[in-house]
């Protein structure tokens, strides 16, 4: 392994002593003790192989705190002819047609979700869910034979297959029933309408396809046939299936979360999976990338407020004006991007260095150096952010996972062509990287405008804070207030372990599956196969980040092991969520309703 040639970075003492001009009898203590040290580091090499988690500093084997993409094997259920039979089943053109004829059926259910609803149960925009509901129950009807039904909030779906041994914590699966509303000037553009649900035989197109009702359907599907095959949970198994995701959860899956903690208690679930990334090449390998992480999100409002009065006898800056020059200093200096050790992304590329043939070369050196060299570190990030490609939709890579990003979205101030404005303000949103927090952005910001604000002659408040404040000895001509625009901020989620017997029992999961079915379109098969490309069955397990947010937001006290990840691959995805023509491929599909039947029968029989 030629990592070991980057050893050399470690014993910086034994080079600084080579250079000393008199070969004492230190130098030769400090030879003997470079040698076993150099011994005893190889030797720790050895006994932390990287198929092993090097965390843990033992023996004085202090390596740095990273896991080199340590991999497990393909994971089968010990009823194996069970899951043959499934696997079968999922393979009967009868069946792949009902499967999807029953996603055409759920995007024919409408339920788009806006901004702005009032409460379930005032508005009665909400009511759009109660169709979906009882076409679930005539389409599932094992499911709701079985399962216990509850409703969260009205419209909030948990069903719960009790296990036969209910000390064992359970499975959460969860997804969501609401998608993104479809622009009615796009109409026109959709090959099939976007609520056709239509099935060419290859896709089955419309809005939510893919996000979400591509995975929650995945899920049903595969939970009603295992009932019809027989299975039975020895580990209890959760659906949870909130209804306002697209727009962030708060009457959904915040109830459903908190309903789940009051029943099962904190940290109740043995392993939790959302919608999220999914599997795809880069550089030449396959790779499965749950979202291990989440970026967090601050929408920070800069208010400024002035002496008003009228503008035939203007001050020289008026309060759009000071607010102006504070948006343009915010945008000259965000904060910086950084890669650190313990980003998600980092270990992402630390696997595409194991495995990734076509990465070019001095970005794996960069990589391997980076685990104990900091100086690599901080090049590699450089690398990362201009060099590296970015990645696609369901496996992001590239700089805004290592960056907190900041966008100047709102703009508001005046009301009168001829009347000083008394108050302007703007609305900044960030999205946070895992490597900073939220008082890392507010901290910034503060820190950035006081100076500002001083010289402005305005009395500051960072974020309940005060900064300068008004008084009747050293008046101010005007106030400065930062704050959490919506009170809507959150933290980077908290990181999910990537080693142990959940993250193995998932990405166990995740290689039987590819290897019996990876999902790609027949057509691109055909394609591939005609120019020579050579198809792999191997699939490699990296731990992956979300920039955006999806509802495990909501579920962080359930448990540590939270997996944002869909089934899906990019060519199985037409052309992408939120847009027009989605379209979710027929082979994807189906390969997403083998991951969920293969990680329930998984589950139930690991020890987690
Ligand atoms: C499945 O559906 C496609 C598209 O409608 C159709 O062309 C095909 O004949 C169907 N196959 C079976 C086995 O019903
Ligand atoms: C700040 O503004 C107040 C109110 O206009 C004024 O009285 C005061 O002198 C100003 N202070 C400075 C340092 O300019
Ligand atoms: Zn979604």
């Amino acid at each position: 392994m030629d990592n070991l040639n980057e050893k050399g970075d470690l014993l910086p003492s034994a080079t600084g002593i080579t250079s000393a001009p008199k070969r004492s009898l230190l130098w030769q203590y400090a030879k003997l003790a470079a040698v076993c040290f150099t011994v005893g580091y190889i030797l720790c090499g050895y006994l932390y192989p990287a198929t092993r988690p090097l965390s843990i500093p033992t023996f004085g084997c202090t390596k740095s705190a990273v896991s080199v993409c340590a991999q497990s094997g393909a994971l089968k259920p010990s009823n194996e002819a069970l899951l043959n039979a499934l696997y079968e089943q999922f393979a009967d053109p009868v069946f792949v047609n009902k499967s999807a004829e029953l996603l055409g059926a759920s995007v024919r259910i409408p339920t788009e979700m806006y901004d702005g609803l009032g409460e379930v149960g005032e508005d009665d925009r909400w009511e759009k869910f109660g169709a979906f509901h009882a076409w679930l129950e005539g389409a599932f009807p094992n499911v709701h034979a079985t399962f216990k039904k509850e409703t969260v909030n009205t419209w909030g779906l948990v069903y719960t297959w009790k296990g036969s041994d209910g000390s064992l914590k359970p499975l959460m699966l969860t997804g969501h029933q609401d998608v993104v509303p479809v622009e009615p000037q796009t109409y026109d553009q959709w090959t099939h309408p976007p609520f056709s649900g239509y099935f060419d035989g290859e896709w089955i197109w419309g809005r939510g396809s893919c996000d979400d009702k591509g995975g929650l359907m995945a899920i049903m599907i595969a939970m009603e046939t295992l009932l019809k095959k027989g299975f039975v949970p020895k580990r209890t198994v959760l659906l949870a299936f909130g209804f306002d995701e697209e727009v962030s959860g708060m009457r959904g899956a915040a109830s459903i979360g908190n309903f789940l903690l009051e029943t099962y208690g904190e940290n109740s679930m043995a392993m939790l999976i959302d919608e999220g990334a999914g599997y795809s090449e880069i550089m030449g390998a396959m790779y499965a990338a749950p979202g291990v992480g989440e970026k967090g999100a601050i929408d920070a409002r800069l208010a400024v407020k002035t002496k008003g009065g009228h503008s035939s006898t203007p001050p020289k800056h008026t309060g759009i004006g000071i607010l102006s020059s504070l948006v343009t200093s915010v945008e000259a200096n965000p904060i910086p991007p950084r890669l650190t050790r313990s980003n998600p992304f980092y270990s992402t590329l630390q696997c595409i260095a194991e495995y990734s043939p076509e990465l070019p070369k001095k970005a794996r050196h960069l990589i391997r150096a980076s685990q104990k060299s900091d100086n690599a570190l901080e090049k590699l990030g450089e690398w990362a952010m201009h060099e590296l490609p970015a990645g696609v939709a369901v496996l992001p890579i590239g700089p805004s996972l290592m960056s907190t990003t900041q966008a100047v979205d709102l703009i508001h101030g005046g009301v009168k062509s001829n009347a000083l404005p008394e108050q302007a303000y703007a609305v900044i949103n960030h999205r946070v990287s895992v490597s900073d927090s939220l008082a890392v952005v507010q901290d910034h910001l503060v820190e950035l405008l006081g100076p500002q604000a001083a010289q402005w002659n305005l009395s500051m408040e960072g974020f309940g804070a005060v900064v300068s404040a008004d008084s009747d000895d050293a008046p101010k001509a005007g106030s400065l207030v930062l704050s959490d625009t919506f009170g809507t901020a959150l933290e980077p989620a908290p990181v999910s372990p990537v080693e142990g017997a959940v993250w193995n029992v998932l990405g166990g999961t995740i290689k039987t599956v590819y290897a019996h079915n990876d999902g790609l379109p027949a057509s691109i098969r055909r394609a591939k196969l005609e120019s020579g490309e050579q198809i792999s069955t191997e699939i490699n397990m990296a731990p992956g980040i979300m920039s955006g947010n999806t509802d495990t937001r909501h579920y962080w006290g359930l448990t540590p092991h939270i997996f944002r990840y869909a089934h899906n691959r990019p060519e199985g995805i037409g052309n992408g969520f939120h847009t027009v023509n989605e379209a979710m491929g027929i082979e994807n599909f189906m390969a997403a309703i083998e991951f969920f039947t293969t990680l329930a029968m998984n589950v139930d029989e690991a020890n987690l």
